[in-house]
């Protein structure tokens, strides 16, 4: 078995390991699909979706800090630059039980950046101390940033330096760093996800200059090789969308990042495992696909992926029972991977 020994920083707040965390995803990375990750990995660190202080403080509680207990361990993301609303969500989510409290200084939206929140923030380093020291005084859970390398106009190695150096003085160990700049004009967020280069190599470079740190790495990370390779450096990988496309991925992570003998569910018993929670999601009013549309990928590469995800993305929407069509799929999937497995046994 391939193990990587967790490297240990000294933090001034330890709090859960972030040796393999998923990425905060907007619309994806909500409680439904932190619930079937979780089944896929007892280990990677979770991060909520984006919720700003605005909706914390004047929104439903239950909606934006609202979590299943199985989720954990669980990160909630903010998005903001007031240090008193920051201060009051930090300490709002200590309340509700998040393991790390994480500010925003990554997403390039057009929308966020009229509220400064986001990406644009990294060229106000002051004012995200500010806000980080806020938190940190407010609560007791580490508080996180997770970043750019820059922004255009804002992009020098020198300015990532002063950026990082301040905002550790303001309580934060641990940066989380999407190794692309954000282009803030003329790119949309997606296109800001793919377009700016990633350069993994300044990220390593502000691990050697900051070994202090617990330094995490982000984007386009999809092979758990280079994860590993990564990782000989520095502390931590942050999966996004791999995690979310692909995500029986999660699958080694716990014995691969975190030495755990344990097996992970294979994938009929994580289908068989989201049954439940499924109903009672229905039970409540809830619907379906709600939560099965974060499985689409559960089958990723085998025999009868395509049938998996066309029965969930559009047959689930003409039939009056989806309870039973899942049931129905759970057998489908069960025969379709017994088949394949006796013809690789004549093959042989
Ligand atoms: C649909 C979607 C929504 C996202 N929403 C957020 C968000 O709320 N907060 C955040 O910091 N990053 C957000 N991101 C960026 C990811 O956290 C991550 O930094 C980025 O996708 C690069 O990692 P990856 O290549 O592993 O996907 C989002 C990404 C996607 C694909």
């Amino acid at each position: 078995m391939h193990t990587d020994s967790p490297s240990t920083p000294s933090l001034t707040r330890p709090g859960p390991s972030r040796r393999f965390c998923v990425a905060p995803m907007m619309d994806w990375s909500d409680r439904h699909y932190r619930y079937f990750a979780r089944l896929i990995s007892r280990r990677a660190l979770l991060y909520t979706e984006m919720v700003t202080t605005g909706a914390v403080i004047h929104g439903e509680r239950s909606r934006f800090l609202g979590y299943n207990a199985e989720e954990q361990p669980l990160a909630l993301q903010l998005g903001g630059s007031n240090p008193a609303e920051l201060a009051t969500c930090a300490a709002l989510a200590e309340e509700a039980g998040f393991a790390e409290v994480n500010l925003n200084v990554g997403c390039p939206s057009d929308r966020v950046q009229n509220n400064m929140i986001g990406a644009c923030l990294m060229a106000h380093p002051g004012l995200v101390a500010e806000g980080v020291r806020a938190m940190h005084q407010a609560c007791s859970v580490p508080v996180t940033v997770k970043h750019r390398i820059g922004i255009n106009g804002h992009d020098s190695y020198a300015q990532l330096c002063d950026f990082v150096g301040q905002v550790q003085e303001a309580g934060c160990d641990t940066f989380i760093v999407h190794a692309r700049i954000a282009i803030l004009e003329g790119l949309s967020p997606k296109e800001n996800r793919d377009i700016p280069p990633l350069r993994y190599e300044v990220v390593q470079q502000l691990k050697r200059d900051f070994p202090q740190l617990e330094i995490i790495i982000n984007g386009g990370l999809t092979d758990l090789e280079v994860m590993s390779e990564q990782l000989k450096t520095l502390d931590g990988v942050m999966v996004g969308r791999e995690a979310y496309h692909n995500p029986y991925l999660l699958a080694e992570v716990d014995q691969r990042f975190y030495g755990d003998a344990h097996a992970a569910p294979d994938r009929l018993e994580v289908m068989a495992a989201m049954r439940p929670y499924i109903a009672r999601h229905m039970a409540r009013g809830g619907v379906m696909n709600h939560v099965t549309r974060h499985m689409l990928g559960l089958f990723q590469g085998l025999p009868g992926a395509r049938h998996f995800r066309r029965q969930l993305s559009s047959a689930i929407h003409q039939t009056s029972d989806p309870l039973a069509l899942y049931d129905q799929l759970l057998t489908d999937m069960s025969e379709r991977q017994q088949a394949a497995l006796l013809r690789a046994a004549s093959i042989r």
